[in-house]
């Protein structure tokens, strides 16, 4: 039998929003490789003897490199040790699982993927807020403000597209990210919003226009939302029951 590794998205950060499949590839596990931004409640799924690796940049510390990362998943899974890799969200959205699965499979290792609730969906959801909604986004994009090459996305055609925006990773660039979508022709009357720590008690947002937003006074991770159904934001009714 081919060697196995599971890559995991372990949702946007509540741990009960881990799917059952997820949880029970967990208490299965040997090796597990974590990244930064898992809940470390979906550790509970594991059993005591389970090997944990953190690979992710924590206490300061800089991120353990892409492809020592991989060496280790190829070097585990050859041991025949049941290997998770669990990544935030889900793997495939911005979290570059492609890269892994790629890397895996050209070492001879199957890899299965458990798919993940992405922090797109589930954190404007934590306010109430739908992605889509016949009346007013006939669709939803989802892009990222911080590419590997520091070419920036097509803010004309984003804008053009009706489409809800979903910006990961878009804190930093914000202004720049607000001024290419005005310059683009985007209504600076646009709901928009940022949501840090989204499904976590430490959720915080700000609620405003294109013309208003600013991302100052909050931290990664945090999601930007722009576009009508922002406007269906409840802050007061979602921040009850949150998770640690
Ligand atoms: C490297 S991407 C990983 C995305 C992940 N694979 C997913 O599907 O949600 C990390 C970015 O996702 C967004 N993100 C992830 N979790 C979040 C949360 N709980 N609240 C707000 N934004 C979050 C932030 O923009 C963060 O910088």
């Amino acid at each position: 039998m081919r060697p196995l590794v599971t890559l995991i998205g372990a949702g946007p950060g509540d741990p009960e929003l881990l799917t059952l499949k997820a949880a029970r590839a967990l208490a299965a596990a040997d090796v597990v490789l974590v990244d930064e931004l898992v809940n470390r409640g979906c550790l509970a799924h594991l059993r005591s003897d389970a090997r944990i690796i953190e690979v992710g940049k924590r206490g300061g510390c800089k991120s353990t490199p892409q492809d020592f990362i991989e060496k280790l998943l190829v070097l585990y899974a050859k041991e025949n040790k049941r290997v998770v890799r669990l990544k935030g969200g889900d793997p495939f959205v911005f979290g570059r699982g492609g890269e892994e699965v790629e890397a895996l499979r050209a070492q001879g290792i199957e890899v299965e993927v458990i798919p993940g609730i992405t922090a797109g969906t589930a954190v404007p959801a934590s306010l109430g807020i739908p992605v889509t909604h016949r009346d007013c986004a006939r669709g939803v994009t989802f892009v990222t403000g911080h590419t590997k090459d520091g070419a920036e996305p097509n803010w004309r055609a984003l804008a053009a597209s009706g489409t809800t925006l979903v910006i990961y990773m878009g804190l930093r660039n914000l202004p720049q990210i607000i001024a290419g979508l005005k310059a683009a022709g985007m209504d600076a009357a646009t709901p928009a919003c940022v949501i840090e720590n989204g499904t976590l008690k430490t959720q915080r947002q700000r609620v405003a226009t294109l013309g208003t937003l600013s991302g100052d006074g909050f931290a990664a991770p945090a999601l930007v939302v722009i576009g009508d159904v922002v406007r269906f934001a409840r802050a007061a009714t979602v921040l009850k029951a949150k998770a640690a």
